[in-house]
C-alpha cells in the first residue's frame, strides 16, 4: 500500500477498499505514516466523504486496533449506551444503574468531557475517593459484585481512534459525518456491546445544531453498527436547553440520586425511563420487554422503587466512592459562592439556550478548554425553568454555584442573552424528535 495512492484515490472522489482502509490503519499504528500524509488523507475524506462500506471497514480496522475485551463471562448480553452529549447529560449516572436493577449486567467504559462540562468520569469523581482507573480484573469483579461497572477507557481501546482524533483536532477535520460515526463507533465495537442505545442530542448545546444532521449522524452510526453485527437503536433528543436542571459536576451527581431516589426533574426522569427501556428492549433479544410501552411503565415503577439507587450505591462503595455522600448529598463538594438569578420580566420562557448555561459552566470551572485543564467539581448553573413555561418577575430562574468572583463576572457575561422571553405563550419543546432502529436503518 502507497499511502500517496489512497490519498490521491480519495481526493478525487474514489471509494477505498476494505483492505486498503483497514492496510491504512495499521501502518498509522505501527507510526509508519508521517502526520502530513494522514492530514490529507483525513481532509480528502472531510471534503468527498466515505460511502457505507468505507465507513464500516474504518470502523472495523480502528476498533481492532488495540484490545477488544470479551465481556462474555460478565455479561450474556452486553448493553451499551453512548450519548452525543450536552448540557446537564447526567443520563447515564440514572441509566445504568435503572437497566442493573432488572438484573441485566452492565459494563460500561466512559470518556472524560471537552467544551462545556464534564463527561460522565468527570462527574462521578465529584464522589470522594471514587475511582474510574480500573484494571481488567477489577473491571470484571465490580460487575460480578454489583451487577454495573462504569470506568475509564483504557488507552489500548481503539488505539487508532485516539491518533486520528488528535489530528483531526488540528487540522479542521473534527466535522466529517464518516469521521465522526467511525470514531465513536470504533469505542463502542472495541468495548464489546452486542446491542446500542445511541441518544443523539440535537439543538444549540450539541454537536449537532439540526434535526437533519443528528438524523444523518444516528443513521451512519447505526448502520456501522447493524453491519458489524450489533443491534442498533437511535433516540433523537432535544439539547436547546439542558437537561434537567443541573449543570455541573457535583451538582449533576445530587440530581442523578434524586432522580435514582424516584424524584428530581421531570424531563430527565422521563429521558432516563425511555433510554433504559430501549436498553432492556435490545438485551431482551425479542424474548423480553418487547413492548417498549409496558416496559417504560416497568422501568419507571423500578426507578420509583428505589432498586436501581440501591444499584448506584453498591457500584459506587465497589469503586472506592464515599457513600455518605449519596446518603446526603449535601456532602457532595459545595461552592464558596450562590448568585441567583431572577426573572426580569413577566410572561413565557421562549428560549433558554444549552450553549450559553454550557459556556457559563465551563466559564466558572466546571469543564475544561483544553485537555489538561483540571475540572472544579462544586460549580455549575441550575436552570429552573424550561422553555414554555409561565414566569412571574422575580421568579427564580438561575442559580449559579462559583468558587470566585471573576469566575462568577464571566459566566455571567456567557449567560448574557441566554433567556429570551415571550408574551404570548410559547410550546413546550419535544424531549424527542425521531427514533431510528437499527432493525429498518
Ligand atoms: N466524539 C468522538 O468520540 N469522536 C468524534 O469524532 C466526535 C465526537
Amino acid at each position: 500500500m502507497r499511502m500517496i495512492d489512497l490519498i490521491e484515490k480519495k481526493r478525487d472522489g474514489k471509494a477505498l477498499s476494505a483492505a486498503e482502509i483497514s492496510g491504512f490503519v495499521q501502518a498509522l499504528c505501527a507510526g509508519e505514516i508521517p502526520d502530513y500524509q494522514t492530514a490529507a488523507l483525513l481532509m480528502a475524506i472531510t471534503l468527498k466523504g466515505m460511502n457505507r462500506a468505507e465507513t464500516v471497514a474504518l470502523t472495523r480496522a480502528m476498533a481492532g486496533s488495540g484490545d477488544m475485551p470479551d465481556l462474555s463471562d460478565i455479561c450474556a448480553y452486553a448493553i451499551d449506551k453512548h450519548s452525543s452529549g450536552g448540557v446537564g447529560d447526567k443520563t447515564t449516572l440514572v441509566v445504568l444503574p435503572l437497566v442493573a436493577a432488572f438484573d441485566v449486567p452492565v459494563a460500561k467504559m466512559s470518556g472524560r468531557g471537552l467544551g462545556f462540562g464534564g463527561g460522565t468520569l468527570d462527574k462521578l469523581e465529584a464522589i470522594d475517593g471514587f475511582t474510574v482507573n480500573l484494571s481488567e480484573a477489577e473491571f470484571r469483579r465490580v460487575v460480578k459484585e454489583t451487577g454495573m461497572v462504569l470506568a475509564g477507557q483504557s488507552a489500548s481501546l481503539a488505539p487508532a481512534d485516539g491518533i486520528l482524533y488528535a489530528l483531526r483536532d488540528v487540522t479542521g477535520t473534527v466535522p466529517s459525518l464518516p469521521l465522526i460515526a467511525s470514531s465513536i463507533m470504533s469505542k463502542k465495537l472495541a468495548a464489546g456491546a452486542d446491542g446500542i442505545v445511541l441518544d443523539v442530542k440535537l439543538g444549540c448545546g450539541a454537536f449537532m445544531k439540526t434535526l437533519e444532521e443528528a438524523r444523518a449522524l444516528a443513521q451512519a452510526m447505526v448502520r456501522i453498527g447493524v453491519d458489524a453485527g450489533r443491534d442498533m437503536v437511535a433516540l433523537l433528543s432535544d439539547m436547546n436547553q439542558p437537561l434537567g436542571v443541573a449543570a455541573g459536576n457535583a451538582l449533576e451527581v445530587a440530581e442523578a440520586v434524586a432522580t435514582l431516589r424516584g424524584g428530581g426533574p421531570e424531563d430527565l426522569r422521563a429521558h432516563c425511563v425511555e433510554v433504559a427501556a430501549q436498553m432492556l428492549r435490545l438485551a431482551g433479544q425479542g424474548e423480553r420487554w418487547t413492548d417498549i410501552a409496558n416496559t417504560r411503565v416497568e422501568v419507571d415503577e423500578v426507578l420509583r422503587s428505589g432498586a436501581a439507587f440501591e444499584r448506584f450505591r453498591r457500584m459506587v462503595a465497589a469503586q472506592g466512592g464515599d457513600v455518605r455522600q449519596l446518603d446526603e448529598p449535601s456532602r457532595l463538594p459545595q461552592a464558596k459562592i450562590r448568585y441567583r438569578a431572577r426573572a426580569q420580566q413577566s410572561g413565557y420562557i421562549a428560549a433558554l439556550y444549552a450553549d450559553k448555561i454550557g459556556w457559563a459552566t465551563l466559564a466558572l470551572g466546571g469543564g475544561r478548554a483544553t485537555k489538561e485543564s483540571s475540572i472544579d467539581h462544586a460549580v455549575g448553573v441550575e436552570a429552573h425553568a424550561n422553555v414554555g413555561d409561565a414566569v412571574q418577575k422575580g421568579d427564580l430562574l438561575l442559580t449559579l454555584h462559583a468558587n470566585d468572583e471573576t469566575r462568577l463576572n464571566a459566566a455571567l457575561t456567557a449567560l448574557s442573552g441566554a433567556i429570551v422571553y415571550s408574551d404570548a405563550p410559547v410550546e413546550a419543546l419535544p424531549p424527542f424528535y425521531g427514533i431510528i432502529d437499527g432493525t429498518r436503518a
